[in-house]
C-alpha cells in the first residue's frame, strides 16, 4: 500500500474515532431529575417572608431587615443600586430558591426519574426550619423539621426513593449542618437547632450545606454566597481587573462582630491587636447583621487591604472568606475547619498555601504571636502571588447570576456547577458501590476534592 494511502486511512480512522467521541452521550452519568414537590416544601415558604424574616434576624430593628425584598431576583436580593449590574443585597438564607433556579437552567435534566443519575429535591430546607428555630413554643417539635417531606417521598411515587435507597438524592441547605444536626430524640431540645440531617429517613441523602461537619459522608460544604453575581464575562473580568490593580494601603482587615468576647479567643486577640495598631489594621463593624445586606460597607475596605483575617465565629466558617477571595484580599485562617476541611470541591485543599496564610490560633491566643508582625514579614512579591491565585479562585466560589451569557457559562464552572458536579461524582461512586455489592464503598469517607 502506498504510504499516502496508509496515511489517509490513518487520518480517516482518527476522524471516525473523534466522531464517535463526539456522538458519545454528553449527558452520560449527569442526568438529573428535579423532583416535583408540592409548593408547601418550597415556593409557599417564600410567601410568608415578611412574617418570617424579621423573626429570623433578631437584629432586624437595628439594620435593614431581610424582608420580602430579599426574594428579588430568585433569591439574589435587590440590586445594590439602580445602576449596578452585578451587585446584589444577597441573604445567604435564600440560596435555596436561587440554587433551584440555577438547576432549572442545567443541561441533561430528565423528566423521567428512572433515567436519572441523581434526583434533586428542591426543598427550601433552611427556610422551612425558621419557625422551629425561632419560636420557643415549637422547641419541642423541632425534631419534626423535614418529617413531612419524608412522608411525602415515602408515599408519592415511592419507587423514586426506593430505587437506590435515597443514595441518589441531594438537596441544598442554606445554613450550617451543625444547626440541623441535633439527634432526633435528644432532650432537652436546643433552641436554634433541628434534626434535619439526622432524620433516619434521609440517612442516605447528600446535603450541600454552607458549612459541613467533618465526618458525615452525607454532607459537603459549598461556598457562602457573596453579593457579586455577574451575568457576563466582561463584567466578571472588569471586577477581577479592578481587584488586581487596587491600591492596598492597609496591612490587614477584620470584618465581623466587634464586641470583645468574655473569654480569651482568637477574635478577642484580633480586636485587641487592631485596637493597638490602627495604622495597620482596619476593623469593619459587622455586628448585628450590619453588613449582610450592604456589601459596599466591607468590599471597599477589602479592596484596600492586603490580608483579610478570617477567625471562626459562632461556627468555624464565615461568608467573609469568600468576600475576601473576591476582593483579592488574601485570607488568613486560624484553624483548618475554617475552610480547608470544608470546600474541597471549590478550593483545592492542597493549594491553600498558594492563596492564603495560616496562623495557628493557639500561637496567637496563648503564645503571644503578633498577627501584624507575621503578616508584615511576608515579602511583597509573595503577597502579590497569593492575591493573584486568590483572584484565580474567585470565579469558582462565586454564584453567577441566573440567565448568564453562554460566553460566561463556557468560561468556567461557578459555585453551583462545581457543587452539582461534586454531588454527581459522589452519587455515581455510591451507585457503583451499590451495584457491586460493596457497601463499604458507600460509606467510605472519600477524598473527592478537586485538584484544579
Ligand atoms: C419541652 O419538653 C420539656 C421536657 O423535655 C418540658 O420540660 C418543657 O416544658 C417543654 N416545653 C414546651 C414549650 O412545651
Ligand atoms: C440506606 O442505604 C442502605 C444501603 O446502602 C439501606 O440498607 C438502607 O435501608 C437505606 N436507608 C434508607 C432510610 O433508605
Ligand atoms: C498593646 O499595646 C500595649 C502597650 O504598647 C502592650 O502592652 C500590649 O501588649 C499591646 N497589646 C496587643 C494585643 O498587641
Amino acid at each position: 500500500m502506498p504510504n499516502s494511502l496508509l496515511l489517509l486511512l490513518l487520518v480517516l480512522r482518527a476522524v471516525a474515532g473523534d466522531a464517535a467521541a463526539d456522538s458519545a452521550d454528553p449527558c452520560a452519568g449527569r442526568r438529573i431529575h428535579i423532583r416535583d414537590l408540592p409548593p408547601r416544601f418550597n415556593t409557599h415558604l417564600l410567601r410568608h417572608c415578611d412574617a418570617a424574616f424579621p423573626l429570623a434576624d433578631p437584629s432586624s430593628s437595628v439594620t435593614s431587615a431581610p424582608t420580602c425584598e430579599s426574594l428579588a431576583n430568585h433569591g439574589l436580593g435587590p440590586r445594590t443600586h439602580a445602576r449596578s449590574r452585578s451587585w446584589y443585597r444577597t441573604d445567604a438564607r435564600l440560596l435555596e430558591p436561587f440554587f433551584h433556579r440555577r438547576l432549572l437552567e442545567r443541561r441533561c435534566l430528565v423528566a423521567d426519574p428512572s433515567l436519572a443519575d441523581a434526583v434533586f429535591l428542591p426543598y427550601y430546607a433552611a427556610l422551612d426550619s425558621i419557625p422551629y428555630v425561632l419560636d420557643p413554643s415549637l422547641l419541642n417539635s423541632s425534631a419534626l423539621h423535614g418529617a413531612s417531606l419524608a412522608q411525602f417521598l415515602a408515599r408519592d411515587r415511592p419507587q423514586i426513593l426506593a430505587r437506590r435507597h435515597g443514595h441518589d438524592h441531594f438537596m441544598v441547605l442554606g445554613g450550617s449542618a451543625w444547626d440541623h444536626s441535633q439527634p432526633p430524640h435528644a432532650e432537652p431540645r436546643l433552641l436554634g437547632t433541628t434534626s434535619l440531617v439526622r432524620l433516619p429517613e434521609f440517612e442516605n441523602f447528600t446535603f450541600l450545606a454552607l458549612e459541613s461537619r467533618s465526618w458525615p459522608w452525607q454532607e459537603h460544604a459549598i461556598p457562602h454566597p457573596t453579593s457579586f453575581h455577574p451575568a457576563s464575562l466582561p463584567r466578571l473580568e472588569a471586577w477581577l481587573a479592578r481587584a488586581r490593580r487596587s491600591h492596598r494601603t492597609t496591612l490587614m482587615l477584620f470584618a465581623g462582630g466587634v464586641s470583645r468576647p468574655s473569654r480569651p479567643n482568637i477574635r478577642g486577640s484580633i480586636l485587641a491587636e487592631c485596637a493597638n495598631r490602627t495604622d495597620a489594621c482596619v476593623v469593619v463593624d459587622c455586628s448585628a447583621g450590619k453588613c449582610s445586606h450592604d456589601p459596599v460597607r466591607y468590599m471597599r475596605p477589602m479592596l484596600g487591604a492586603k490580608f483579610c483575617l478570617e477567625p471562626p465565629g459562632d461556627t468555624p466558617t464565615r461568608r467573609s472568606t469568600f468576600d475576601a477571595i473576591l476582593a483579592g484580599c488574601v485570607p488568613v485562617f486560624f484553624e483548618d475547619a475554617a475552610a480547608r476541611r470544608q470546600y474541597g470541591w471549590h478550593l483545592p485543599p492542597g493549594r491553600y498555601d498558594e492563596f492564603s496564610v495560616y496562623i495557628q490560633k493557639e500561637t496567637v491566643v496563648l503564645g503571644g504571636v503578633k498577627i501584624g508582625e507575621t503578616l508584615a514579614a511576608v515579602p511583597d512579591a509573595e503577597v502579590r502571588g497569593m492575591r493573584e491565585r486568590a483572584l484565580e479562585m474567585a470565579p469558582r466560589v462565586l454564584y453567577r447570576r441566573h440567565g448568564s451569557t453562554a460566553e460566561l457559562r463556557e468560561a468556567g464552572n461557578d459555585a453551583v456547577d462545581l457543587a452539582v458536579d461534586g454531588a454527581l461524582r459522589r452519587i455515581r461512586r455510591r451507585a457503583r458501590a451499590l451495584e457491586e455489592g460493596q457497601p463499604e464503598g458507600i460509606y467510605a469517607q472519600e477524598d473527592d476534592s478537586v485538584d484544579a
